[in-house]
């Protein structure tokens, strides 16, 4: 790809000067693109291995940030190509264009408690600001992300076919899920039943992808919104706190350390709610610390299954990679189904105080 001649299809007024890669991001490749003015803009060239349909994607992200900035809240702003197209496409790939949202900074991990919360707020606020948003409009980017059901039936094909003979490695993890399967279809049922609400949700709520500001450390905006689909707040919130709590630990062999961190769980908790108290029903407050289990049982599906088909989706770098990882989420998602009563009490104060 040449970066400039792909800017240059873009409604961009200014001079350009140059770009520069920016950020961390593990799935798009991102580029700052400086002008002569302090209008800057962001590059990216969209990964399509992982998303097939970057115009529904694109529709997705439009319409939800438009619908953002009618209520005021800081977000992402696509630009647009010179044929008013949401995004560019030619042999070398998918591209896009945003206005760069300046003096920020973005965080690879937490660092305090604070920044928990600050972060536990971000997704809360989006949210709830996207609550009247018609959920059901949008495309289902990447169909049946966090079905569980969905997931634990690929589980079961898997050990099926047992294609790689793995099946005789991993008895006791398949036993934790027969153990456990009556569990996996409680959100996706309550949304089918209406008791839990189809809403419009973010899929990979990480630090990574909120913004501070550099001078106030407030938070300004959450990014990276390829992901925004119909599903539940629950997920959400659960797929944040699990990976809070196993942070580093994610492939490691170290079991010991991986576990509920309640003052994380606690504050993540409260920031969440300080947004969220009057959005979630009662149904959906009180599957809070389950959606955690329910979403660190999920990952360890989709970690399992690999493993037994031999390492098809994940990247591996030893053989047994995406079994330890499966160890992980499954002493996690132990951890917190054990302790469930003692978490939603801790729900019911957060509520109480929010
Ligand atoms: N509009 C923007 N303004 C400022 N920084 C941005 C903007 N878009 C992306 N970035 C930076 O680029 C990084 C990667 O972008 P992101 O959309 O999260 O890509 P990925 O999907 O690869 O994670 C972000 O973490 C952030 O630091
Ligand atoms: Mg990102």
């Amino acid at each position: 790809m040449e970066v400039l001649e792909t800017i240059s299809k873009f409604q961009i007024n200014d001079r350009v000067m140059g770009y520069a890669p920016l950020g961390a991001g593990h799935i798009n490749t991102t580029f700052l693109v400086k002008t002569k003015s302090t209008k800057w803009y962001v590059l990216q060239k969209i990964n399509d291995v992982v998303f097939n349909n970057v115009n529904h994607l694109m529709k997705n992200i439009y319409r939800t940030t438009d619908f953002l900035k009618s209520k005021g809240y800081e977000t992402l702003e696509v630009v647009k190509t010179k044929d008013n197209k949401l995004f560019y496409q030619d042999e070398s790939g998918s591209y896009r264009l945003y206005l760069y949202i300046d003096n920020v900074v973005c965080y690879e991990g937490v660092n305090d408690l604070d920044m928990v919360y600050d972060v536990a707020k971000a997704f809360g606020l989006l949210h709830k600001s996207l609550c009247e948003f018609d959920a059901s409009s949008l495309y289902e980017i990447i169909p049946n992300f966090h079905n569980t059901k969905y997931r634990y039936e690929q589980l079961l094909q898997a050990i099926k076919e047992n294609k790689s003979n793995r099946v005789k490695d991993c008895l006791e993890e398949i036993e934790f899920f027969k153990k456990h399967e009556d569990n996996f279809s409680t959100i996706v049922d309550g949304i089918e039943r209406g008791e839990i609400r189809l809403a419009v949700t973010h899929n990979d709520p990480k630090i990574n992808n909120v913004l501070f500001d550099r001078e106030s450390g407030n938070t300004r905006a959450v990014i990276d919104l390829d992901t925004v689909m119909p599903g539940s707040y629950l997920y959400d919130y659960g797929d944040a706190l699990r990976s809070l709590f196993t942070g580093e630990y994610e492939d490691s062999k170290d079991l010991s350390k991986v576990g509920v961190d309640y003052p994380v769980f606690e504050t993540y908790t409260k920031g969440y709610l300080s947004e969220m108290k009057g959005v979630l029903n009662e149904k959906e407050i009180s599957l809070l610390p389950f959606a955690i289990y329910l979403i660190s049982a999920e990952l360890a599906m989709r970690f399992l299954s690999d493993f037994i088909n031999g390492d098809v989706y994940f990247k591996t770098t030893y053989s047994e990679h995406n079994l330890v990882r499966a160890r992980t989420q499954i002493k996690l998602a132990s951890d917190i189904y054990e302790h469930l009563p003692q978490l939603n009490k801790i729900v019911e104060k957060c509520y109480k105080i929010s």
